[in-house]
């Protein structure tokens, strides 16, 4: 069994300063952080699915380094629209597959039954996101490498439509094309993403394809067409994917402090801590 920790959309911003004027970011993503460490069987690898900074600032990636440093698997990260790629290289100069000489961040997860890739859709200065011909030829030459491998690819932007009008004005472009690509590719078992700030999965391009909660704040559910974009502070989340060598199955937890747990049998409660 692998288990893989998917945290996305920290937007960590530097002490003092609120994320549009109202989240502070930075208690929320340490005390995911601390909820992540405190898991009773710990995940063999941590994703990080874009936005993780607001701003892309050195200094907020500075401050993401010392917020990241208790985990203790090897945490691999990539860029979302508020990330700036040469910054996040620059204090994660360890972080040595970030350092590929191509003009997008995307980069193969080896190492684990099942394989990883990291699909770098981010457009620099831009909010919407795009699989251009570039990144789609990268795609299809790591998924002809592997034809017999499951995988599980990773990108910031999701290419499906949401039905929410205000999030799928901004549906990552070259959406056809990746969906053509990756209906020829069975091995795919699901395409994850961030950039939403919701948990969200439908049937796309012959997988699943999801999008995951936020560290931070969540997207607004409002399916009116003429509904501005919007974000509430439902409960911080994060999800673990779970590679059975049958399937993968994923996890969606809380981060908070939640009552119990009971057993089943008596209705006593356990001594083992809530998480
Ligand atoms: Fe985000
Ligand atoms: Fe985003």
């Amino acid at each position: 069994m692998t288990i893989i920790a998917q945290i996305s959309d920290l937007h960590v911003q530097v002490s003092g300063k609120l994320v549009y004027g109202v989240v502070d970011t930075t208690p929320l993503v340490a005390e995911a952080i601390a909820h992540l460490s405190r898991l009773k069987q710990q995940p063999d690898i941590v994703i990080a699915s874009g936005d993780l900074v607001q701003d892309g600032t050195i200094a907020e990636y500075e401050l993401l380094k010392t917020m990241l440093a208790p985990l203790q698997c090897p945490v691999y990260l990539m860029p979302g629209n508020h990330d700036h790629r040469n910054h996040l290289k620059q204090v994660f100069a360890s972080h040595t597959y970030l350092a590929k000489e191509k003009s997008h961040l995307s980069y193969t997860v080896e190492g684990y039954p099942i394989q990883m890739l990291m699909l770098d859709s981010i457009i620099p200065g831009k909010g919407s996101g795009c699989v251009d011909p570039e990144r789609l030829t990268w795609l299809e030459q790591q998924l002809l490498a592997a034809p017999a491998t499951p995988t599980l690819i990773f990108m910031h932007h999701p290419p499906f439509a949401t039905g929410i009008p205000w999030m799928d004005r901004k549906r990552c472009q070259g959406h056809g094309a990746l969906a053509n690509l990756i209906s020829q590719h069975p091995q795919v078992k699901r395409i994850s993403c961030g950039h939403l700030h919701r948990t969200i999965y439908c049937p796309w391009a012959g997988t699943i394809a999801s999008s995951q909660p936020s560290l931070v704040h969540q997207s607004g559910l409002d399916f009116t067409p003429d509904a501005p974009s919007q974000f509430v502070m439902e409960p911080p989340a994060y999800q673990l994917h779970v590679w059975t060598h049958e399937n993968l199955v994923s996890h969606t937890l809380y981060v908070g402090q939640f009552d119990g747990p009971y057993r089943f049998s008596d209705g006593k409660k356990m001594m083992t801590a809530a998480l």
